[in-house]
């Protein structure tokens, strides 16, 4: 806060900090004075700090604007165009967490900006990460966040971008994939709405079309007594459970009811 603070009196006096507060206030923002102090911090000059809080203004999500987010304490650089990370999903992080090993091979489908992997690997050393998205924007983001902690990004659909080499290798798969009912996707905040890609929520007719994919191919990819962990929500997850039964895995669901996070946690047997 100090650091801000000085910046501040570099380029900024009171009375402009002032009218940014008012003018985030007045077009809707609830935490204007911390939106402002976080514009601040990141602009390099009074035209930039102007030109963020005009993007703001105009309905930018803050994340976009600061051009990253945070994560599992993690700075996460994200675009315009892909998935923002959402608070719930540092409950599948914790759940990975406590399943994955040193050395493992963790691969985490549809990776977006590479949020999920980057906590696990910052947390669990020496894991070998693999990450895919079919999106070139997430797949953009998802190397800058992820290659410097020696993470490979692959672009395609699923599984089928992977080495061969990784078949009964890997040890956790892991996924936040799209899982919005298709019918539900112009239900979602403004925000996801207009700024987030369809190809990053729409789940299919009952939202569950990837994660009946990603179950039915894991146990080529896991090796025995490896895991698969999928973000769902407390609605679809008994759904989801079921598709991990017929997978052929020993399935387990768990609940965090504070960040209203469900997760399924399949493992393929020995
Ligand atoms: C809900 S977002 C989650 C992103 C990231 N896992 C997170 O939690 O921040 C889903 C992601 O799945 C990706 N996706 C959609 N269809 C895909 C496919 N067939 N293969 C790989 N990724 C896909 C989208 O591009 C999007 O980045």
């Amino acid at each position: 806060m100090r650091l801000i603070r000085q910046k501040i009196n570099l380029f900024l006096d009171n009375k402009t900090e002032k009218s940014i507060i008012n003018r985030l206030r007045s077009e809707g923002a609830v935490f204007a004075e911390e939106e402002t102090l976080l514009l601040i911090s990141e602009a390099r000059s009074i035209e930039e700090l102007m030109n963020m809080v005009e993007k703001r203004v105009s309905g930018f999500p803050l994340e976009y604007v600061l051009g990253f987010t945070n994560f599992c304490g993690l700075r996460i650089e994200v675009e315009r165009g892909v998935f923002i990370p959402r608070p719930r999903t540092e409950f599948l992080v914790q759940q990975a967490k406590v399943l994955t090993r040193p050395y493992d091979i963790v691969l985490d489908l549809c990776c977006g900006s590479g949020a999920v992997g980057a906590a696990i690997a910052t947390d669990i050393k020496k894991i070998l990460l693999h990450s895919v998205d079919i999106d070139p924007v997430a797949v953009r983001c998802a190397s800058r966040n992820i290659t410097k902690i020696g993470g490979h990004v692959y672009q395609g659909d699923l599984y089928d971008v992977l080495p061969h080499s990784l078949r009964c290798q890997v040890n956790i798969i892991v996924a936040n994939a799209p899982y919005v009912p298709t019918d539900s996707v112009k239900l979602l905040p403004r925000e996801a709405r207009l700024y987030e890609p369809k190809v990053a929520l729409d789940g299919g007719k009952d939202g569950l079309d990837f994660h009946r994919m990603m179950a039915e191919k894991a146990p080529h990819w896991l090796v025995s007594g490896g895991h698969l962990l999928i973000e769902t929500s407390e609605m679809q997850g008994t759904k989801t459970f079921e598709i991990f039964i017929n997978s052929g895995l020993i399935t387990q669901i768990v609940r965090d009811e504070e960040l209203d996070a469900t997760v399924v946690i399949g493992t393929k047997s020995g």
